[in-house]
């Protein structure tokens, strides 16, 4: 433990958790979300999820990581020998995400370079679909890789595993202190952009007018805390794990808030740059706002480049700042994701960074080839649809209920935070996630599993479903039932002795 990598500084460490925060999610998922779920009357659903759940599960997480200085199997592990699994759960679908999330960034990385002389051409969806994915006719039909999508997906894979090959303060921290300022920069850069065209007055009127009837639909609420989950990247240990290489002398509660708001900040700021470009297409198409409100690949990958083609001048470089905030968002949320699952590969075998990185980070690569395929799109799309309505929230719900309910329960957590934080948390902390979160998110899975039996997502054929439900099933259960089983390397097992 003595030579447990560590952040050469809170400013670091703070770059580091919002670089996992913000991505994709930010950018494509949280305009859509809020313009749907009642717009302006959104914030507050959202500003309730982020204050109830948000926050206080960040701040727990970083206080198990800080306390127990382990990646998630070990530092559940020491909590009790009972929740070593949980660890496991939360480190597959890390790698569940890592797989298919990679991918997209390949294809924002190909859309950087095609932003010169606009390459796309004047139907993106059918470039998107046809030149660039070549996306098989029937879904379930994986056909064969797909060329032009492995090599810039070699090239994530490669800048990746080599960040985390040089380390936390080397590696992480170095890339994050680089990417997440000029993200910010090229980010702000667009939206100033966009605010000035034609239309963009009517773009922002659309995404922030309220429609409070809106507040009173319990989906609107269960939409909040999905997004907040999502964004900022909580509930599957991810920001534990992050928090583990903190040093001892460092604050949790101050740094969580930090973290929470300067996500949704970045949230904003982007809901503001996508409607008001939305409002320009809108008025160039002459079409009411409703009909052009996308999100997810569409949005990124079709709208966008239709929008940037009517760009009054200077369209290239619009899409290189586009697409390459697209690819910094990604990148350092990537490298977190990964990051959970070679640390927990590497506590658990006793290995060396390099090895783990090299073991983990390579056969997250082959799998990763699936996505890559005629077949890939498909396949992505059902398995983020499961992992963000199960996997996720899911893997949260059971965390806090575990923590609050079982094992050694919050108060020792409370008071290892409090004592070396910038301010103290208060009862409110436990009530939330004691009570309150528990029964929001119970609601939402209840609610999920009544829509999922009741309709097949998307209309995908039932027995495309039923494999692929089967197979993460089996999957799951193997690795979170068999993996406890193996005793830890005689070092973790040591440190658990001392009584960390
Ligand atoms: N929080 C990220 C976002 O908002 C998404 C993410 C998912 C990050 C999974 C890490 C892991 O886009
Ligand atoms: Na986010």
């Amino acid at each position: 433990m003595e030579n447990r990598q560590q952040w050469g500084s809170r400013y670091g460490f703070i770059m580091a958790a919002v670089g996992s925060a913000v991505g994709l999610g930010n950018i494509w998922r949280f305009p859509a979300v809020a313009y749907e779920n009642g717009g302006g009357a959104f914030f507050l659903p959202y500003l309730f999820a982020l204050l109830t759940a948000g926050i206080p599960i960040l701040i727990l997480e970083f206080t198990i990581g800080h306390k127990y200085r382990g990646s998630a199997p070990l530092s559940f592990f020491r909590i009790s020998k009972k929740a070593e699994w949980l660890g496991w759960w939360q480190v597959l679908i890390s790698f569940v995400i890592c797989t298919y999330y990679a991918v997209i960034i390949s294809w924002a990385v190909k859309y950087t370079i095609y932003s010169v002389g606009t390459q796309w051409g004047a139907k993106p969806d059918k470039f998107l679909f046809g030149k660039v994915l070549k996306v098989s006719e029937t879904p379930g039909d994986i056909g064969s890789l797909v060329p032009g999508v492995v090599i810039p997906l070699l090239f994530v894979w490669a800048v990746t595993l080599f960040v985390l090959y040089r380390g936390v303060s080397r590696g992480i921290e170095k890339l994050n202190k680089i990417f997440i300022p000029t993200l910010v920069i090229m980010f702000l850069i667009i939206v100033i952009r966009a605010l000035s065209l034609d239309g963009a007055a009517d773009g922002l009127n659309a995404f922030f007018k309220p429609n409070w009837d809106k507040i009173l639909d319990g989906k609107v609420w269960v939409a909040a805390y999905g997004q907040i989950f999502f964004s900022l990247s909580i509930g599957f240990a991810i920001m534990l794990t992050y928090s583990s290489y903190l040093p001892k002398k460092s604050d949790i509660n101050n740094n969580a808030f930090i973290t929470g708001f300067a996500n949704s900040g970045f949230e904003l700021l982007a809901g503001i740059g996508v409607f008001a470009a939305l409002g320009f297409m809108a008025k160039q198409q002459g079409v009411p706002i409703d009909q052009v409100v996308s999100s997810g690949i569409g949005l990124a990958f079709v709208v966008f480049p239709s929008i940037i083609n009517e760009f009054p001048g200077w369209n290239g470089l619009f899409g290189i700042l586009f697409f390459l905030s697209l690819v910094f968002a990604g990148m350092t949320s990537l490298i977190s994701i990964v990051e959970t699952f070679v640390a927990g590969v590497q506590d658990k075998f006793n290995i060396s960074r390099t090895k783990a990185v090299l073991a983990g980070g390579l056969t997250a690569t082959v799998i990763s080839l699936l996505f890559a395929t005629n077949g890939g799109l498909y396949l992505l799309d059902i398995v983020d649809y499961f992992i963000n309505n199960f996997g996720v929230a899911l893997a949260g719900l059971v965390e806090i209920i575990l923590m609050a309910w079982f094992f050694k329960g919050l108060t020792g957590l409370q008071k290892h935070a409090n004592e070396i934080s910038d301010f103290r948390t208060g009862a409110w902390w436990k009530f939330c996630l004691a009570i309150l979160t528990p029964l929001v998110l119970g609601y939402m899975m209840f609610d999920n599993i009544r829509q999922n039996l009741a309709k097949n997502y998307e209309g995908y054929p039932t027995s495309l479903i039923v494999f692929a439900g089967v197979v993460v099933a089996a999957v799951v259960i193997l690795v979170a039932v068999l993996l406890p089983l193996k005793r830890w390397k005689a070092n973790a097992n040591a440190e658990d002795k001392k009584g960390v």
